[in-house]
């Protein structure tokens, strides 16, 4: 029977050592993980469960939720969907020092970590990041996959397409839109639209690639 009380964590480096700090703040046990190879580096002394292909990871993923702890935007989308596929279910972290508001929404497998803050009516994509210090201002959308990085601020009504990142730091204007597969270079100020694809660096920011 599935416990959705306890999760093991799919990948096991240093972006899941946030998701892990997010579960262990809400007290929501992380049962092991993961990952290609068994990691030298295990800072929670976690048990490792091989491949999530593995045929012993799958019995386990019928007993408890599963989250992909993958910092790649697109690696992450793709271990999610195929997890999905199978039937097994997902839980998000969301850090106790986090403030989400009652009147946001979340899709699955979220992280908001440690200080971000989600303001009312913003709409919080599948497997998005949203991550320490962050604020996601009101009526913001995020999409699926994205990744709001450490201290980035979104004001009212920004709109971040599905698998695109904001770079640490980052100040994004009130009302803009930045499209699909974006990256932005940590410390950017963004004032205008992005389209899809690009990589913005600066203030104002620009299009470097
Ligand atoms: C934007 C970024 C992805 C570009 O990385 P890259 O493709 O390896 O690009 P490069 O380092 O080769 O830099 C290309 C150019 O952009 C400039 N540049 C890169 N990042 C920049 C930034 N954040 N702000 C301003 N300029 C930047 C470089 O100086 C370089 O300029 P030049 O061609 O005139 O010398 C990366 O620099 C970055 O900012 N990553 C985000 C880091 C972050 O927020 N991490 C949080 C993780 S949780």
């Amino acid at each position: 029977m599935l416990s959705k009380d306890a999760t093991i964590l799919i990948g096991y480096s240093g972006h899941a050592f946030v998701v892990y700090d997010a579960f262990f703040s809400q007290r929501h046990t992380v049962v092991g993980y993961c990952d290609a190879v068994e990691k030298a580096i295990n800072p929670f002394d976690l048990p490792y469960f091989g491949n999530e292909f593995d045929p012993a990871a799958l019995l386990l993923f019928k007993q408890y939720t599963f989250f992909v702890a993958i910092g790649d935007n697109k690696i992450r989308r793709k271990v999610y969907v195929a997890m999905i596929s199978q039937g097994f279910i997902p839980s998000s972290a969301i850090h106790r020092s986090a403030s989400v508001s009652p009147f946001s929404t979340q899709g699955s497998g979220v992280l908001v970590a440690a200080g971000a803050v989600i303001n009312p009516l913003a709409d919080i994509g599948d497997g998005a990041i949203c991550n320490t210090g962050c604020v996601v201002e009101h009526e913001n959308v995020i999409g699926d996959f994205a990744h709001i990085g450490p201290g980035a601020i979104l004001c009212g009504n920004v709109k971040v397409g599905d698998l695109s990142f904001v770079g640490a730091n980052t100040v994004v204007k009130q009302g803009v839109t930045i499209g699909n597969n974006v990256t932005i270079g940590a410390g950017s100020v963004i004032i205008r639209d992005i389209p899809d694809g690009v990589t913005v660096v600066g203030n104002p920011g620009r299009i470097i690639k």
